[in-house]
């Protein structure tokens, strides 16, 4: 059998295959620290478990309208104009089976062969891939350290080409932490506010922020770019959901309409007892939230603080999600058993083949001088991973 162009052009996604590999050792006996997975560690709070429960208990366990049931989509609506100042009609919402899933089929949506979507550097692994799988070209568009890897309103205006369809921000940041801040979205807003491009804000981590960043979103800044943004958002996150599968987006009515008559050939509609959970995780108590950022922010601190004390090791401390992107290029070059470390790829090899820590290449983020840790485990396994990385360095030539 052939398999078509569309797969052929795309990559596996490389946080899905270190997380597989580490766990593949685990199941082996191999004592693996895995600091790749980009999930919280917790349990889903327990309103949300006995609100699926009563569903299933309720017999919700059929097909429901496509883009998610109405009283799901009103408590969506709530959200965004209670957390985003976003006004949005339920109507103006599609429900998707995770984030992950709305943003390929928003992509789908409104990107033609040919079609242009910039995305800065650092980039959660999937945008590009998601990009050609709809037949568009990805325009990775490089950030610099010296902005903390976040793109300035000049690096995008000389990104932006006739072709240009949608621009891509996720803020904060996965994997860079990094969190964009009012003043700098009003400069991106400035350089979009004068085209006719696109907007898909993924807001996925607008909730996990530490030292007192807050979240904006860039549709509320300027109602030309309200009518032109998809605005993403789930409940993996910040609920600790990830296996519930649910996410959504907001945008303009045709948009998110064409969006649903993709999705009903597609899912037909995503699960209903996740659905009735999600109404729950939106409307219910939110202190389980305030518990896990609290708990994320501890390790963060600690994780950042011996990541800087490695030497030659670089980390900006982030201020959102739940990942250190450190760099550690100082070490690329070097040599472990006549091997040279030649990028990220190789040191991530090392780092678990011989040290046994997962941790992320940057290079499928599109930052090969980074490797990325994900500090949404315990603190027992960060400090565990964290001193193999210190004797394994030590191990290098
Ligand atoms: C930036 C970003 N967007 C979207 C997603 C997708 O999340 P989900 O499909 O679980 O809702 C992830 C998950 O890793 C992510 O990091």
């Amino acid at each position: 059998m052939i398999i078509s162009k569309c797969v052929s052009r795309i990559e596996e996604s490389i946080t899905l295959a270190t997380t597989a590999k580490a766990k593949a050792m685990k199941a082996q006996g191999i004592d693996v620290v895995g600091l790749s997975a980009g999930e919280p560690d917790f349990d889903t709070p327990e309103n949300i478990k006995q609100a699926a429960i009563k569903a299933i208990n309720e017999g919700f366990t059929k097909y429901t309208p496509t883009p998610g049931i109405p009283e799901l989509r009103k408590a969506i609506a709530a959200k965004f104009k209670r957390d985003n100042g976003l006004e949005y009609k339920p109507e103006e919402i599609i429900v998707g089976c995770g984030a992950k899933h709305s943003i390929l089929i928003a992509i789908m949506t409104l990107v033609d062969e040919g079609d242009e979507v910039i995305i800065p550097t650092p980039y959660w692994v999937s945008y590009p891939e998601m990009v050609k799988i709809a037949g568009g070209t990805p325009v990775i568009l490089e950030t610099s350290a010296r902005n903390n890897l976040k793109v300035t309103a000049e690096e995008l205006k000389k990104s932006i080409t006739p072709k240009t369809k949608i621009f891509i921000l996720n803020s904060p940041s996965n994997p860079s932490g990094m969190v964009y801040s009012r003043e700098e979205l009003l400069a991106l807003v400035k350089v979009l506010k004068d085209t006719n491009i696109n907007i898909i804000s993924d807001e996925i981590y607008e909730k996990i922020l530490y030292d007192g960043a807050e979240h904006h979103s860039i549709a509320s800044l300027d109602p030309q770019i309200f009518s032109r943004t998809i605005t993403v958002n789930g409940v993996s996150k910040t609920y600790s959901m990830t296996g519930w599968r649910i996410g959504y987006c907001a945008g303009p009515l045709e948009v998110i309409k064409a969006m649903g008559k993709l999705q009903s050939q597609e899912i037909s509609n995503p699960c209903s007892i996740s659905q009735a959970a999600t109404i729950e995780a939106l409307n219910g108590p939110q202190d389980s939230v305030k518990m896990m950022v609290k708990a994320f922010d501890e390790r963060r601190r600690y994780l950042v603080d011996r990541l800087n004390a490695l030497q030659g090791v670089k980390c900006v401390r982030p201020s959102g999600a739940f990942y250190a992107f450190p760099d550690f290029s100082a070490h690329y070059g070097r040599k472990w058993n006549g091997k040279v470390i030649t990028g990220s790829v190789a040191m991530c090899e090392f780092l678990l083949d011989e040290m046994k820590v997962a941790v992320v290449p940057g290079v499928g983020f599109g930052a090969d001088n980074h490797l990325r840790l994900s500090y949404a485990t315990s603190m027992q396994a960060i400090t565990k991973a964290l001193d193999r990385i210190e004797e394994g360095l030590k191990k290098l030539s």
